[in-house]
């Protein structure tokens, strides 16, 4: 496993397992599928519903908690109602800490939901705090309202939406950048199956996924693909093998489309920021 270290220390293992679209009654089982394959960071939400699972996953799998790194995110809106979600959160997880917990996604109270989060890593319930789908200009609005600086922005990211203004800035602020959706969700297979990906699989004795994990993972972005098929968690894993060269990452970052797989958040558009 490689790592990223974090602007207060805490590292975090740059290749993680995520779960959203993992209904809660599935969780578990799929979760310890992913360690069982060996990963040791899990991403879940308040809004998948699917904390439960995750903690039954670690029960289950009898592994010890300090080998883990578990990143929950807040939906909440403002500084109680965050502040509650933060413990309901725990209790569901069944632990008293998370290693990361994000605001989900920008909402008009953010910044005194940041202030809950601030006070339970201040508690120590939560070892780092940061966001996800925040801009620059959101974030550099957070900053300057705010005394714990994020550690982490969770922001679309995969080949054909690399996200390279917000990795310059990110990278500027000491920020890490981290990427939802790195296999492009529904456009998967179709970024799998271009033909410089698939030669670059060959070339390699590797499958398109792995590649298109390993263009990110280089770039020390910490990618968190998700899957319910155990051949797949196995081999998205088992991406530490080989390394594309500085012309191949180049030939990789011409991919770029500049847009996401359906748009959303409209904020992260570029013309935005
Ligand atoms: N912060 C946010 O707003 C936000 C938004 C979206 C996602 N996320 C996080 O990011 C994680 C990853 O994003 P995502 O789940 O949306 O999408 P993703 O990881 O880009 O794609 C998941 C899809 O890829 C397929 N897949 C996985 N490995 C494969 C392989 N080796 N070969 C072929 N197909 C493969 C999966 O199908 P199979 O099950 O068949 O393998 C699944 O349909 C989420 O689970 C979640 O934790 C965060």
């Amino acid at each position: 496993m490689e790592y990223v270290t974090f602007n207060n220390g805490v590292q975090m293992p740059v290749l993680g397992y995520g779960t959203y679209q993992t209904p809660p009654a599935i969780t578990a089982v799929n979760v310890k599928k992913a360690l069982d394959a060996g990963f040791r960071s899990i991403d879940t939400a308040q809004a998948y519903g699917n904390e439960a699972g995750v903690g039954q996953a670690i029960k289950d799998a009898g592994i010890a908690r300090d080998q883990l790194f578990i990143t929950s995110k807040a939906n909440t809106d403002g500084y109680e109602e965050t502040k509650q979600g933060i413990d309901a959160s725990l209790r569901r997880f069944g632990g008293d800490y998370f290693d990361l917990m994000i605001l989900h996604w920008p909402m008009p109270q953010s910044h005194e939901s940041y202030r809950a989060l601030e006070d339970a890593h201040q508690a120590g319930k939560i070892r780092a705090i940061g966001v996800s789908n925040f801009n620059a200009k959101q974030l550099d609005s957070l900053m300057a309202d705010s005394t714990v600086k994020p550690v982490i922005d969770q922001i679309e990211t995969h080949l054909y939406w690399q996200q390279q203004r917000m990795h310059a800035y990110l990278t500027q602020h000491d920020i890490i950048h981290e990427s939802w959706a790195p296999l492009a969700e529904t456009k998967g297979r179709e970024l799998m199956n271009l033909p410089e990906i698939q030669a670059l699989a060959a070339k390699y004795g590797v499958s398109g996924a792995q590649i298109l994990i390993r263009f990110l993972t280089q770039q020390q972005i910490v990618t968190i693909p998700m899957s319910l098929n155990a051949t797949h968690i196995a081999s998205n894993f088992d991406t530490f093998g080989f390394k594309l060269t500085d012309d191949e990452m180049a030939d990789l970052r011409q991919f770029d489309q500049h847009h996401g797989i359906n748009g959303w958040p409209a904020t992260m558009h570029e013309d935005r920021y």
